[in-house]
């Protein structure tokens, strides 16, 4: 197992892309640590699949925007596991509204998350990796929409390019700790979130137009996190892995 004595914490990983991450990391060995505001009660299936797989697990509800919340969050994982080697800043929310009709409150919310809970996480993992030393790991799950100027997203697109320049950055700061900094950009993945944004028959349509027919799987980009934050990733950092079936060659 690959990530055997490891210890992530994945944000927002109550749920869809955070949770498929969870669970394949914890395949591989890792014990993991979730940050996210859902309640207990949501994240119990959750705990018991990881430790099921023979690794510990630890909930800690929580807001990524709130520093005192990812202070607590990070002192609980290191005090229950020892140490932490992996960080994913999954969490995420959007608004979708075009410009004319956006309100400061609905730019401020994402990016509180995106941005800022990125920004809180990184700085606060990245004080512990390099104090505990031995190196790290950090995974953006950024979008297509990083680099990509789709409609009624300014506050996502402009939070997950910041995010990207954010990683390339501490990619460069970090290396000398043995610390990679990488970006994913996830394509359309089919969550609830997105049949909760688009109708039944868009997704249905608009899925067979994508190179393969389909959207793509919370499970596709938990492997591509997996790879980049295990030694089959060793030489990589400042990167950014597009994981989205070829959605931006023809979109
Ligand atoms: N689904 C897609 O098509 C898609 C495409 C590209 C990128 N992404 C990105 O992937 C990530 C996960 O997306 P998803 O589709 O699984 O979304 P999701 O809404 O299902 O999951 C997001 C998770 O983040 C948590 N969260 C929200 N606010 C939080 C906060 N303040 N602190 C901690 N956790 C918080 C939620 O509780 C939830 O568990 C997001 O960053 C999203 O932007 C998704």
């Amino acid at each position: 197992m690959s990530l055997q004595g490891k210890v992530a914490m994945v944000t927002g990983g109550a749920s869809c892309i955070g949770r498929a991450t969870a669970l394949e990391l914890a395949a591989h060995g890792a014990d993991v640590a979730i940050l996210d505001p859902a309640s207990l009660v949501q994240a119990v299936g959750l705990l018991a699949e990881i430790e099921k797989l023979g690794r510990r697990a630890l909930y800690v509800p929580g807001d990524v925007g709130d520093r005192a919340s990812v202070e607590q969050a990070i002192e609980r994982t290191v005090t229950q596991f020892g140490r932490l080697d992996i960080l994913v800043n999954n969490a995420g929310v959007s608004v979708r509204k075009p410009l004319l009709e956006l309100e400061i409150a609905d730019v401020e919310t994402v990016w509180r998350v995106i941005l800022w809970g990125a920004f809180h996480c990184s700085q606060l993992a990245a004080r512990q990796m390099v104090k505990q030393g031995g190196g790290g790991n950090i995974v953006m799950i950024s979008s297509v929409h990083a680099s990509r100027p789709y409609p009624n997203a300014t506050a996502y697109n402009g939070a997950k390019a910041a995010v990207n320049h954010m990683a390339a950055t501490w990619a460069r700061e970090l290396a000398p700790h043995g610390i990679r900094v990488n970006a994913i950009e996830p394509g359309w993945i089919d969550t609830p979130g997105e049949h909760k944004a688009f109708s039944e028959e868009t997704i249905r349509e608009e899925g067979k137009k994508l190179p393969f027919g389909r959207l793509g799987r919370p499970e596709e980009i938990a492997r591509a996190v997996r790879f980049l934050v295990s030694d089959d990733g060793s030489y990589v950092t400042g990167s950014v892995l597009r994981v989205d079936g070829g959605f931006v060659l023809f979109r």
